[in-house]
């Protein structure tokens, strides 16, 4: 029965471009059910796992594609671009509707969080890739979990991802505006780069967060990057909250020192010789956003070219 008013709502999602629109400010099945529900369509998470293989089958391909082809030959080749958003010309508004999201839902149980830190978690962040302690390391992080004594189990328990998942957040006071602040940014985006693009992820990181070692692989393609700051005095030092990559022909390690409004760039690729290892720490007592997407790489042709 709700197993059908997924299928309806999908199919509402593909025959209505305002709804389609939406979709693209969407991460999590969270925010599917929410939508569902303002629209009349009632069913559970558990319930559009189950509609999702059948869906799946029925389509040749998603509802919502953003182009990843490697027509990028023509520029100069970086693994990393960053822009200050003030330096832009045409991204006032944007930067406003950035700031929009940079929300702390009061759903969100920070003291638990704190409880979930673990500095041996965090200084995994000065491990190289190619050290030879690496990968069992990883592989360790990968299935670790804080036993917090509460179910469900909180994501940030994970040593891997010590931060917030804004949009798996959905029944707080908030939402509603985060949601529509996060559709308009799209529209404004897609009309500043001339290309669709979709969100990848909204994060909190809270003092003392980090998302460890990853190469996000399964996702290929370029990925545009919102990072702010709630407090530029806490910001003292690359030691303290910085973005780390591995260059992956001289395996040499990065580390961008943060800044508050930046909009980051870079590339993700799948291939195992080219995979860009990356992670992030906060160690300050400020708060960080960031806000991710999915972008062709068009971008380049507005911000490359001057
Ligand atoms: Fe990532």
């Amino acid at each position: 029965m709700s197993k059908d008013a997924v299928l309806k709502f999908y199919d509402a999602i593909e025959n209505t471009d305002a709804l389609k629109q939406q979709c693209k400010a969407i991460t999590r099945p969270e925010e599917i059910v929410k939508l569902g529900a303002k629209h009349g369509y009632f069913f559970t998470g558990e319930e559009m796992t189950a509609a999702d293989a059948d869906y799946t089958q029925k389509r040749e391909k998603p509802l919502i594609t953003i182009d990843s082809s490697d027509s990028d030959k023509s520029f100069p080749q970086a693994y990393h671009y960053e822009f200050k958003c003030s330096e832009i010309p045409g991204f006032e508004e944007i930067s406003q509707e950035v700031e929009k999201l940079e929300i702390k839902p009061d759903t969100v149980d920070i003291e638990l969080f704190e409880k979930s830190f673990r500095e041996f978690d965090l200084q995994f962040a000065n491990v190289s890739p190619v050290s030879p302690e690496f990968k069992a390391r990883y592989l360790k992080s990968l299935e670790t979990y804080l036993d917090l004594g509460v179910e469900p189990r909180p994501e940030y328990a994970w040593s891997q991802f010590h931060l917030i998942n804004l949009d798996r957040y959905v029944d707080h006071a908030l939402y509603e505006d985060y949601f529509n602040s996060k559709v308009k940014l799209i529209k404004q985006l897609e009309y500043f780069f001339e290309t669709d693009l979709r969100f990848s992820g909204s994060l909190w990181y809270p003092p003392n967060a980090y998302r460890m070692w990853h190469t996000n692989e399964t996702q290929p393609g370029w990925r545009m990057y919102f990072v702010d700051y709630d407090n530029y005095e806490e910001l003292t030092g690359e030691d303290r909250a910085f973005f780390r990559y591995m260059n992956p022909e001289t395996k040499e390690l990065v580390t961008i020192a943060e800044k508050t409004k930046v909009v980051r760039f870079f590339k993700i690729e799948s291939a195992p010789d080219k995979l860009l290892w990356h992670c992030i720490v906060n160690r300050t007592k400020a708060n960080r956003w960031s806000f991710g997407f999915n972008l062709s790489h068009k971008w380049m042709n507005k911000l490359l070219i001057f």
